[in-house]
């Protein structure tokens, strides 16, 4: 049997399939053609349901009395040729009809076009879309490749960096590979000569390529990243860093506002003065913070003590921020490192030493310089304008500058990635300027409805796409791909560090799987010889390559052996439990095998084609209840992974 359409309901396809024959998958895209007019309609799965051999002849029959379009005759002969639904599950081929529900995207001709609500009436075909097809209709190609991944079967998946300005979003939940996937835009963006600017809030991009010049010549050797820690060689002179994040960094250490006043209007005509020295054609001095601590004691804000003496503390906490740099030569000129990465390469600057008093203000003087920057290319004309990442953004910029950043940066030329497992720190008005979209696992209801305020795809799609993203799996939308959503899986950056500098307390001590590690794992050696689970990293530092296969480093105990044989026993009596629970997890447990069960955690294994259910049961809902039910038998915490045995 083929894959064959069951109903059409609004702009929702039913679609029955046998997963022993056909492995889709959520993302997928299918074409469903009319057999005579070659006419035809775009589809893509969305999710799958269960279907019990009864309900589907109640649902096809309804729909023939209903008088729409007839049931197809291979659809009818193979469901009279099954066995007898009520016999036991496995020996029916029955319990393997998977009904896919697939979104209605497009009509196709000869190229894709918007969906005007036609359905094919006839005798129709489905087939899947490869993905040369996808790309020719979502992708575009100005020459400007950026290679993020793979798509789900495996092809090279590549955007067009034109696509990728202005306003991106990088979201899905802690642990998701968000960073990661940063990284690799980053690389690529590097690599294809775009300068960068990243806001490291967890020292998570400092051990990335690093930039490299020719000492003699200037000339750039190597692209990479610059490394600007805050306090350290990233210091700024008090005109660099600007008087409103100034008074933004006083005002955060408590500076009243009435003080605030007094310090801003005396500031602003000391910038004044040094604007027209300036233009008259004299070099202002350098005003450094102390400066500004000797006129506070001077009385030169206000007459006010109390006054005075506010805003002298608040300077002096300035001050011990280390950012402030106390002679000209001690600042960075952001300019002149800029200058270096312009063809390329990046200046990530370390913010993780501030506290978070501090971390506004100069986020904020950073910024501006980034916008002078910007004006500068425009007014010469050059247009290198920067992409700058900004990791969990709001907790160190308040919301009008995100919505300053996002409104302006259309003039401006800057291109922003917003990094964050808080999307509610992102306002409405914000999401709906987003061009670009890259959802990691997401899998709650309230982030899924508050980040489908982007109105880029319906929320049903969103959801139902963010909450099944396996590890590693990116979902990508918006002029990148021409509003089609599209499943990647992101590429590993091979020979590169990119992990942060998470301190531990507890350093792994026995290597093991976890609750935490994966739950789909490809294990595609004899068992016995592959050890389940990759090698954790100790301190978040990935270790020397693993040689495989790793003998010896886990050890199966005589009780493993025993919860092993137990649940060996009482296999069929968990599947019946847990079929009550869901008829769909009982049909997707009789395809499974319990294998290995070591340190509380037992592996289930499939044959290959039964990956379907394989990854099924890797679905948090179906994985909780059927490690609810294993812990109640073995009356201890239990969790499972999933392999395919070849
Ligand atoms: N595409 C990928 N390939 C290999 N490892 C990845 C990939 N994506 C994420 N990881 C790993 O998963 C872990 C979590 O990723 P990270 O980007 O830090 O998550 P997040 O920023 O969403 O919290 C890291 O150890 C990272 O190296
Ligand atoms: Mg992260």
């Amino acid at each position: 049997m083929s894959i064959q359409v069951s109903q059409v309901k609004g702009d929702v396809v039913e679609l029955i399939f046998n997963p022993r024959e056909e492995d889709l998958r959520v993302g997928e895209t299918l074409r469903i053609r009319e057999r005579d007019s070659g006419e035809g309609l775009v589809v893509q799965v969305v999710a799958f349901r269960m279907v019990t051999y009864p309900s589907l002849i109640r649902e096809q029959l309804e729909l023939v009395i209903g008088q729409v379009p007839p049931l197809s005759r291979e659809l009818l002969t193979y469901l009279s040729e099954a066995q007898d639904p009520y016999k036991e599950y496995d020996a029916s081929e029955a319990r393997n009809l998977k009904v896919a529900i697939a979104k209605i995207r497009k009509l196709t001709g000869r190229s894709w076009d918007q969906w005007d609500g036609w359905i094919p009436m006839r005798d129709v075909d489905v087939s899947r879309v490869l993905d040369q097809e996808l790309f020719d209709n979502c992708i575009d190609d100005l020459g400007n490749p950026l290679h993020l991944g793979q798509t789900l079967r495996g092809e090279p998946f590549a955007i067009e960096g034109h696509y990728l300005e202005k306003v991106n979003v990088i979201t899905g939940v802690k642990g998701a590979g968000k960073s990661y996937l940063s990284k690799v835009i980053l690389l690529e963006l590097i690599n294809a000569g775009a300068p960068c600017i990243v806001f490291d809030l967890n020292k998570e991009y400092m051990h990335l390529p690093k930039h490299e010049l020719d000492p003699e010549t200037g000339d750039v050797r190597t692209r990479g990243i610059i490394h600007l820690k805050a306090g350290d060689n990233l210091k700024l002179g008090i005109r660099q860093f600007g008087l409103s994040p100034l008074v933004t960094m006083l005002t955060k250490f408590g500076l009243p506002e009435v003080s605030a006043m007094y310090f801003e209007n005396r500031m602003a005509r000391l910038f004044q003065e040094a604007w027209q020295m300036e233009r008259q054609g004299r070099t202002p001095p350098f005003i450094g913070i102390q400066h500004l601590i000797d006129m506070a004691e001077e009385l030169e804000f206000s007459q006010n003590e109390g006054v005075s003496a506010a805003i002298r503390s608040r300077l002096e906490a300035a001050r011990n921020t280390g950012v402030f740099a106390d002679q000209a030569h001690d600042a960075t000129s952001l300019q002149a490192e800029y200058d270096k990465i312009r063809y390329g390469g990046a200046l990530v600057v370390d913010i993780s030493g501030l506290t978070n008093m501090s971390r506004q203000g100069f986020v904020q003087a950073i910024i501006d310089s980034v916008r002078e920057i910007c004006e500068q290319e425009l007014q010469r004309g050059t247009g290198r304008f920067p992409f700058v990442f900004f990791e969990e953004a709001h907790l160190y910029i308040s919301h009008n500058t995100i919505g300053y950043i996002v409104t302006r940066s259309r003039h401006l030329g800057l291109t922003c990635f917003f990094v964050t497992n808080m999307i509610g720190g992102l306002d409405e008005t914000v999401l709906r300027q987003v061009d670009n979209l890259f959802l990691l696992h997401l899998p709650f209801d309230d982030d899924v409805r508050h980040i489908s305020k982007s109105a880029m795809v319906d929320q049903e799609t969103m959801g139902s796409f963010v909450k099944r993203l396996r590890r590693h799996h990116a979902l990508i939308l918006g002029d990148v791909t021409r509003q089609y959503p599209i499943i990647i899986k992101v590429k590993e950056l091979k020979g590169i560090h990119t992990a942060g500098e998470t301190q531990y307390f507890f350093k792994p001590k026995q290597r093991g799987p976890s609750a935490g590690q994966p739950a789909a794992l490809q294990v595609d050696a004899p068992p016995g010889v592959q050890k389940a689970g990759p090698t954790p990293h100790s301190h978040g530092v990935p270790p020397a390559q693993p040689s495989l296969p790793l003998h010896g480093l886990e050890e199966t105990t005589p009780e493993d052996h025993k919860c092993l044989a137990r649940l060996q026993a009482r296999w069929p009596d968990i599947v019946r439990t847990l079929r009550h629970k869901s008829a769909f997890l009982g049909s997707v447990l009789t395809a499974g095998r319990p294998w290995k069960f070591q340190g509380q955690v037992l592996s289930i294994t499939f044959t290959a084609r039964d990956t379907f259910h394989r990854d099924m049961l890797t679905e948090p809902e179906y994985r909780l209840l059927v490690e609810k039910e294993l812990s109640a038998v073995l009356h201890q915490p239990v969790t499972i992974t999933c392999h395919t045995l070849t």
